[in-house]
């Protein structure tokens, strides 16, 4: 049994020192290398459909694949600095309700609020690109070693999203945005965790189930909120496939969970959490307050007490806690994860939809495809 110190390298999950502490130090390295110690697994047993759930799965996706080059309205001319500033009248997410007297922001005018939500922007969007790199190196690692086929059938048509998922994220940021950042510190640091563990459920578990149920909640948020067409429908559709992807996560697991001891449970318990903080950890977008010449810390301390900020912060959970639930995380090892849920305030997602089965109604592909919108 670890400690919270142990699980993630502090022992206060809210020591702001030491969740900065933790920095990219080479921004400038071209590729990244990291030991994923898996047995590749092969099956003998090709039976098509012995996981009934698994099957429907793998042939939905493959009727609801899309082209990221012809199926999104590439021509649409987006003014990022128009995009900005509806979102800030939408939702006021920064600053609002918040007294910034006598702090860093104290003399800020419109111009630097305006370049924050530039810089906010294009960060935000450069980790939804790395990070759906880290879906498809994790996925096509789940093709190598889960060992059920329906499985690795599913997984392959997974690759294939998420190789249309970087591309399109990284043209919107090219050819619509105002510049790059690299991978977050904490970000990479969990994907590095997700892909050199050499059991093959745990690839599931950081990937499927946190990764991708934190990115379904913020692209949800981020496709509510905006006005820009061309972001708009691109969320759309990578939602409609992200929903898959979470899916075969929870029915994969559950299976898989049912069979565990309390103390392999346990283990899982554990990297849940830590994935949860690095991924609260990133959100805090420590890289943006240095562009703007702001100390993080000074920052960090003016703004996340808004009450937009930490509604924002705790929705991204509303994905990831009930499909916990639904695997029997939350209670296993007498509830320990529903308490440390409880300590960061994220447990009253505890009863919301599961996502075993909510891909069908997010399915917007086969909707336009239907509707005569998209190409078939
Ligand atoms: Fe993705
Ligand atoms: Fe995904």
């Amino acid at each position: 049994m670890s400690t919270t110190e142990d699980i993630i390298g502090r022992a206060d999950v809210n020591d702001l020192e030491a969740i900065l502490g933790v920095t990219n130090t080479d921004v400038n390295e071209l590729v990244h290398h990291v030991k994923d110690n898996a047995d590749c697994i092969f099956t003998w047993d090709y039976e098509k459909g012995r996981r009934p759930a698994l099957n429907k799965l793998y042939e939905k996706a493959k009727t609801s694949q899309w082209t990221g080059q012809t199926d999104l309205p590439w021509a649409t001319d987006v003014d990022q600095e128009a995009v900005v500033i509806a979102n800030a009248e939408a939702n006021g997410m920064l600053a609002g309700g918040v007294d910034l007297g006598g702090t860093v922001f104290e003399k800020w005018d419109e111009k630097q609020w305006l370049e924050l939500g530039i810089e906010s922007q294009n960060w935000m969007l450069s980790q939804f690109m790395h990070g759906e790199q880290g879906a498809l190196v994790c996925t096509a690692k789940i093709v190598e070693t889960v060992p059920w086929i329906d499985a690795k059938y599913y997984a392959s048509t997974q690759v294939m999203d998420e190789a249309r998922h970087v591309e399109v994220f990284a043209k919107y940021l090219d050819t619509k945005l105002s510049g790059h950042y690299p991978i977050n510190a904490h970000l990479r640091m969990l994907l590095d965790d997700i892909i050199q563990d050499s059991r093959w459920d745990m690839t599931y578990l950081g990937m499927q189930i946190m990764v991708e149920g934190l990115a379904l909640a913020a692209f949800g948020f981020m496709h509510q909120m905006t006005t820009e067409p061309l972001l708009k429908k691109l969320l759309r559709y990578v939602m409609a496939d992200e929903a898959r992807h979470v899916a075969f996560g929870v029915l994969s697991l559950k299976e898989f969970y049912d069979g565990l001891t309390a103390a392999e449970l346990r283990e899982r318990q554990e990297f849940a959490f830590e994935a949860a903080l690095r991924m609260r950890d990133r959100m805090l977008q420590q890289e943006v307050w240095e562009q703007m010449g702001v100390e993080p810390r000074e920052a960090l301390q003016a703004t996340l007490q808004a009450p937009e900020r930490q509604m924002f912060q705790s929705m991204l959970f509303s994905k990831i806690v009930p499909n916990c639930k639904k695997l029997g995380l939350l209670d296993a090892s007498d509830g320990w994860l529903r308490d440390r849920f409880t300590e960061i305030g994220v447990i009253q997602f505890e009863d919301w939809v599961d996502t075993g089965a909510e891909y069908e109604a997010l399915d917007e592909v086969a909707k336009d495809r239907e509707a005569g919108a998209l190409a078939s």
